[in-house]
């Protein structure tokens, strides 16, 4: 097809891809969501409907990136990461972000009501970040980092909102109160004034939502070649496609032994 004399145009466009052979890992954060979580009247500190909303949201993005091997979330952020093998639009940076933090929104939107039982009172919208990482340690330590920071703020937003919703305290005075305490006065404090044992509370709360890549045998395609082989058993047949699925964990991944686990090929 001849071009036209616009089409010089494209030469200003900027190509920005992730470095090869790195762990791309793409970050999304609710915009403003303090204020709309207010709105819909999200329960304090945790609502869980509104966690679960979250996590449709990822295994839709995750289901749609068989690449993404771990995903995970708290509050109103999710993380993906890719195989470092991926080649996902040639690794391209914008393309990557603008597909899946669209993908994420949309998904958010479509199953709110159905998920929280509430009307959707304000179109949600979502920021996005990519970082490469270029070995298994880095890309450690940042996953490890996004689940102490869920740590810190619940053991702390459960302290003030028990101060506030039980104790009777302002938000002046619950904030004064927490204000340079470590986490050993915080726990001791939902103990002795609220008879709350931290550690048991539940688990998305503490240690947010991962959703963790699995193989499993695609069903579907192992009955056909069954249902062939026994119609023909000399029938020439590949092996069964594996599927990629994604189990929900609520768990700790700071310590290696979740790596070694569920990814043992990172270190071979
Ligand atoms: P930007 O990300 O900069 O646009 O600001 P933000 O208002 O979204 O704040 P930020 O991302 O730092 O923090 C997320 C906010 O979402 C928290 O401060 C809470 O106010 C709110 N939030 C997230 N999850 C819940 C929840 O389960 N219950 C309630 N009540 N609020 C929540
Ligand atoms: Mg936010």
């Amino acid at each position: 097809m001849a071009k036209s004399k616009f089409e010089y145009v494209k030469t200003f466009e900027e190509q920005d891809s992730c470095l090869p052979e790195t762990f791309m890992v793409i970050r999304i954060d609710g915009k403003g969501f303090t204020k709309f979580s207010d709105l819909h009247k999200f329960e304090k500190p945790n609502d869980l409907a509104a966690l679960s909303v979250m996590n449709q949201a990822a295994k839709d993005v995750c289901t749609e990136f068989y690449e993404i091997f771990l995903a995970f979330g708290q509050s109103d952020e999710y993380s993906f990461v890719f195989s470092k093998e991926s080649t996902l639009f040639q690794r391209r940076k914008e393309k990557i972000l603008s597909t899946i933090v669209s993908l994420f929104s949309s998904s958010y939107t479509f199953h709110f009501e159905k998920i929280t039982g509430k009307p959707l009172l304000k179109i949600p919208a979502f920021d996005a970040r990519i970082v490469c990482y270029p070995n298994l340690k880095t890309l450690r330590d940042y996953f490890s980092w996004r689940q102490a920071d869920c740590h810190i703020n619940n053991l702390y937003n459960t302290c003030f909102w028990k101060l506030i919703i039980e104790g009777g305290k302002s938000n002046q005075e619950a904030e004064n109160l927490l204000k340079n305490t470590l986490s050993d006065f915080k726990n001791e404090l939902l103990f002795s004034q609220f008879g709350i044992n931290y550690s048991k509370l539940d688990p998305i709360f503490r240690k947010g939502s991962l959703f963790v890549r699995k193989y499993t045998v695609d069903k579907e395609k192992q009955e056909k070649l069954e249902k062939l082989l026994k119609e023909n058993p000399k029938a020439k047949v590949s092996k069964p496609r594996m599927k990629a699925t994604y189990e929900l964990q609520h768990v700790d991944l700071i310590q290696e032994e979740f790596w070694r686990l569920n990814f043992p090929e990172l270190y071979e």
